[in-house]
C-alpha cells in the first residue's frame, strides 16, 4: 500500500519509519520490527517503510512478513538526495531508523533533517568519519531541537560498547582495569560471506582517512579519561591467545573509535547524560550504573582459529589499504569484491542458509590491577578478567536485533534519555536495560574467568 501524502493535511504520526527498508539489511530490520508491532507490551504501535523505490519496498515487506499475511504498513517515498522528502518523513514520525548506506555518501541529509526537525534518529553506520563529522556539524542543533541522534546501533558498535562495559563492571574496587582488548571471531559451519555494503564502506573509508585526521585536528580538544597504570605496550602484529584459542591481528575498526567517544563523554559527564525528564529514582539508578564503569585503554582484534585465517585477513586488509587510496584502485575493489576479499564478500550477499549458520563471539580480555591503592607507577597488571559476548550472524541478524531493541527503549523510555544531541550508543543506552533485552533476544554476556597474572 503506497501512502499518498499531502503535507497540508494533518499527517499521521508513526512511532518509527524504517528508511532504506528495501536494502539487504533494511528488510531484515523490517522483519525484526514486525515481531514487536502491536504486541501488547510493546511501545511500537505504528510503523512505516520508506525509500526511493516503492515496488522494492513492497517486495521487502512481503519477504519480511512471510509466511504471515501482508500487514497494512504504509510505504512512503523518500530519497536522501531530496531533503524536502526527508523533512516530510521527519514530520510524520517520532523516530527514523536509517538503513541507507554508505553513510558517508548518503547519510548526512538524513541526520540534517532529523536534527533540524527534532525527530529522533538511529542508524547502523560503522563509518567513524561520518559519525565524527555528524557530531561536529549537528550536535548543537540536535540539542536545541531535542533530536537524539545515535549512530552505530548495530553490530558496529553495540557489542563492543556493552561488552567493554560488562568487562569493566567485573572489576570491583579497589580493582580496576588498565586495558580491555576485544577479540572478534566470526564463525560458521558454512562459508562466511560478509555484507557487501560493509566492504564498500571499508573501501570508501580508506579515502576518508585524511579527512578524519583533519576533522580531529580542527576540533577543540576533549577530556581524556584517567586510566590507572601506564599505556599498554604495542605488542606483536599477530598474537596467539591460548585462553580463547585464537590467533589475532589488530583491526582498524569503528568499535574502538566509538568506545573512545563514549569514554570521552563519560569523562565529561561522570554520572552519564541526564535524561530529559527523569524521576529521582531513575537519576539514582543512572548514577549508580556509571559509578561501576571504569575506563580502560580499548582496542579490537580480528581473531581466527588458524594462522592461515589471520594471513587471509592481512592480505585482504592490504588490498583494501593499498588500492583504496586512489579512484582506480577503489573501482577495482568494488568491481571484483570476491577476488580482492578472497571470497569473503560478494555483491549478492549471503543466502538465508548462510545467514542462519553464522555466529560471532567477541572476547574481552581485561588486564589491570587487583588493588589500585598500591601505586601502579612501576607495577605491571596483576589481574586478568575475561568476558564474552556471543550471538547470531552479525550483519543481518544481530544488527537488526540491536537496532530494534534500541528503538523500543527509545520509544518507551524517552524521558530517561538525553533531550537531544549526537552521541555514541554506549553513553545513551549503557544505563538502560539494553544488555538484558539483547540477552532475551539471543545475544549473551558471560563472565569467563578472573585470574591473577604473574608479573
Ligand atoms: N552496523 C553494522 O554492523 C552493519 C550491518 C549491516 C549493514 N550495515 C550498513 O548498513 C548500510 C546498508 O547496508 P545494506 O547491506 O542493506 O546495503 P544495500 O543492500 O545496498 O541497501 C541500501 C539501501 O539504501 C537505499 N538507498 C540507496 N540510495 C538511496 C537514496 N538516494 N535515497 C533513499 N534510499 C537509498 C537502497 O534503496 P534501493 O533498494 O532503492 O536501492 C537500499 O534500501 C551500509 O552502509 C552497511 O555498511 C552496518
Amino acid at each position: 500500500m503506497e501512502a499518498n501524502i499531502d503535507p497540508s493535511q494533518s499527517l499521521p504520526l508513526y512511532d518509527l519509519i524504517i528508511l532504506g527498508a528495501s536494502g539487504f539489511t533494511g528488510k531484515y530490520v523490517v522483519k525484526e520490527s514486525l515481531k514487536f508491532l502491536n504486541v501488547p507490551s510493546s511501545p511500537l504501535k505504528s510503523l512505516a517503510l520508506a525509500g526511493r523505490n516503492p515496488t522494492k519496498l513492497a517486495q521487502a515487506l512481503k519477504w519480511a512478513s512471510h509466511p504471515d499475511p501482508l500487514p497494512p504498513i504504509p510505504i512512503l517515498t523518500a530519497d536522501t538526495t531530496d531533503p524536502a522528502s526527508l523533512h516530510l518523513l521527519c514530520s510524520q514520525s517520532k523516530l527514523i531508523l536509517n538503513c541507507v548506506g554508505p553513510f558517508r555518501l548518503l547519510g548526512e541529509t538524513v541526520v540534517a533533517a532529523c536534527s533540524e526537525t527534532g525527530c529522533d534518529y538511529l542508524d547502523i553506520c560503522g563509518e567513524p568519519e561520518f559519525m565524527e563529522r555528524m557530531e561536529v556539524k549537528y550536535h548543537e542543533k540536535a540539542m536545541e531541537t531535542g533530536s537524539l541522534v545515535v549512530s552505530a546501533c548495530g553490530f558496529d558498535s553495540v557489542p563492543a560498547e556493552l561488552g567493554w562495559m560488562f568487562n569493566s563492571k567485573q572489576w570491583v574496587a579497589p580493582a580496576a582495569p588498565n586495558q580491555i582488548e576485544a577479540y572478534l571471531s566470526l564463525e560458521s559451519d558454512k562459508r562466511i560471506v560478509g555484507n557487501f555494503a560493509t566492504y564498500e564502506s571499508a573501501v570508501l573509508g580508506v579515502a576518508n582517512v585524511e579527512q578524519l585526521a583533519e576533522l580531529r585536528r580542527s576540533r577543540p580538544k576533549r577530556a581524556r579519561p584517567v586510566i590507572p597504570g601506564s599505556f599498554p605496550p604495542k605488542g606483536p602484529m599477530i598474537d596467539h591467545q591460548k585462553e580463547i584459542g585464537l590467533w589475532a591481528v589488530k583491526l582498524p575498526s569503528a568499535d574502538s573509535v566509538v568506545v573512545r567517544r563514549t569514554l570521552t563523554t563519560l569523562t565529561e559527564n561522570p554520572h552519564g547524560l541526564p535524561g530529559v525528564n527523569e524521576s529521582p529514582e531513575q537519576i539514582k539508578k543512572r548514577e549508580a550504573f556509571w559509578s561501576t564503569i571504569k575506563p580502560a585503554h580499548f582496542s579490537v582484534k580480528l581473531g581466527s582459529k588458524t594462522l592461515l585465517g589471520i594471513l587471509r585477513f592481512i592480505i585482504v586488509g592490504m588490498f583494501i589499504g593499498l588500492l583504496g587510496r586512489n579512484a582506480i584502485g577503489r573501482w577495482l575493489l568494488l568491481k571484483f569484491p570476491s577476488f580482492f576479499s578472497l571470497g569473503w564478500f560478494r555483491k549478492k550477499g549471503p543466502s538465508e542458509n548462510e545467514v542462519r549458520s553464522a555466529s560471532f563471539k567477541m572476547w574481552f580480555i581485561g588486564r589491570g590491577f587487583s588493588d589500585t591503592n598500591v601505586s601502579q607507577d612501576r607495577m605491571k597488571p596483576d589481574m586478568e578478567i575475561i568476558t564474552r559476548v556471543m550471538g547470531p550472524e552479525v550483519g543481518y541478524v544481530t544488527t537488526p536485533i540491536i537496532l530494534v531493541q534500541c528503538a523500543l527503549i527509545l520509544l518507551s523510555l524517552r524521558n530517561n534519555l538525553p533531550k537531544g544531541g549526537v552521541f555514541p550508543p554506549g553513553i545513551v543506552f549503557g544505563a538502560t536495560d539494553l544488555q538484558e533485552r539483547l540477552k532475551q533476544n539471543g545475544i549473551s554476556f558471560d563472565l569467563i574467568s578472573k585470574n591473577a597474572i604473574l608479573a
